[in-house]
């Protein structure tokens, strides 16, 4: 199915005929395929007689050989899939079966993707990128300490290189673009956090997904929204990738201690009224800011500064604030 959507990537009308012949199928195995996809991965077609297909709409299609040229120069294999259940599970698979760190699994699509708190990511064919970055991390508590905040503050990074100017970062992993969600983060571990264990780092970022794509059930934002245009999703995965490199380098290096202020000073919701939901309670404050683990400072109405951490939590900004 691939092989047919990089035919068709070039923006051009082919017709069945040419189709078939470059894939060594028949008009009407063509002709199945591209109802598939329209189907099953809602990506639309124009069919003009004597004309042939056309894509609706650009495509970014990923590149194998360009994402594995970008990540080798760090010593990352590359763990290439079309459609999967989701990057992170694969990630874990390859660790149970002995794959050596560090690794990355990319996906044109998953259909099963993992959100924080248990829910649902939306993640439609060729549009977004789905990635994870498999490390071992073997100095315990400090390696682990602050990372997800580092991972975001990388993510934000590569976003801004890829012209995404108005956007921040929502505690403790989110990355937002004029007041929306633009890119997720979900970390899961194996092992002993104590001791050594293994860190997935699986990445979301909405990169072209139209306004009908798919329902996510909040707001979001997409590359493609703030820029204006079609992103090239391989460039981003060059990018997400150098950003990565370099912010959890420094972190294994200086710890999270160094990356804090760029932390602070990238948070949307610095000083504004906030309500965390810890899964029992709804706690009112002022978010003042995180501490040198990347606890959430939280100036609790009537109660003075709390800290609070951990992957249930979650934040939202109250209306007035
Ligand atoms: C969140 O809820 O904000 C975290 C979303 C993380 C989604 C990414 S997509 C790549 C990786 N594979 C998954 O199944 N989930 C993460």
């Amino acid at each position: 199915m691939s092989d047919l959507l990089r035919l068709l990537g070039d923006g051009r009308f082919h017709s069945g005929e040419e189709l078939g012949a470059a894939l060594g199928v028949s008009r009407s195995a063509v002709w199945k395929c591209l109802q598939r996809l329209e189907a099953e991965y809602g990506i639309a077609f124009f069919k003009v007689p004597g004309k042939g297909y056309r894509l609706a709409e650009p495509l970014s299609l990923l590149s194998q050989e360009a994402c594995s040229v970008a990540l080798r120069r760090f010593g990352w294999q590359l763990y290439f899939r079309d459609s999967l259940d989701s990057t992170n599970a694969e990630a874990l698979r390859l660790l149970q079966s002995g794959a050596a760190t560090p690794f990355v699994v990319l996906a044109e699509g998953q259909t099963g993707g993992r959100g924080r708190r248990g829910r649902v990511w939306a993640s439609p064919y060729a549009q977004n990128l789905y990635y994870t970055l498999a490390l071992k991390v073997a100095n315990g508590p400090q390696g682990l300490s602050g990372l997800s905040l580092v991972v975001g503050l990388a993510v934000l990074h590569a976003l801004r290189r890829a012209g995404v100017g108005g956007a921040g970062l929502k505690w403790p992993n989110d990355v937002y673009a004029g007041g929306r969600k633009i890119a997720g983060i979900l970390l899961e571990l194996t092992g002993d956090p104590a001791d050594v264990c293994h860190v997935i780092v699986g990445i979301g970022i909405n990169v072209n997904m139209g306004p009908d794509s798919v329902d996510v059930g909040q707001p979001w934002a997409s590359v493609r929204g703030e820029v204006g245009a079609v992103a090239d999703r391989n460039e981003l995965a060059v990018f997400v990738s150098e950003s990565l490199h370099q912010y959890l380098g420094r972190h294994a290096r200086e710890g999270f201690s160094s990356l804090r202020a760029e932390w602070e000073a990238n948070n949307i919701w610095q000083g504004k009224r906030c309500t965390l939901s810890t899964g029992t309670r709804q706690v009112k404050g002022t978010m003042v800011g995180i501490d040198e683990q990347g606890a959430l400072r939280l100036l609790v109405d009537g109660q003075g500064e709390q800290r609070f951490s951990g992957g249930e939590l979650s934040l939202r900004l109250d209306h007035d604030s």
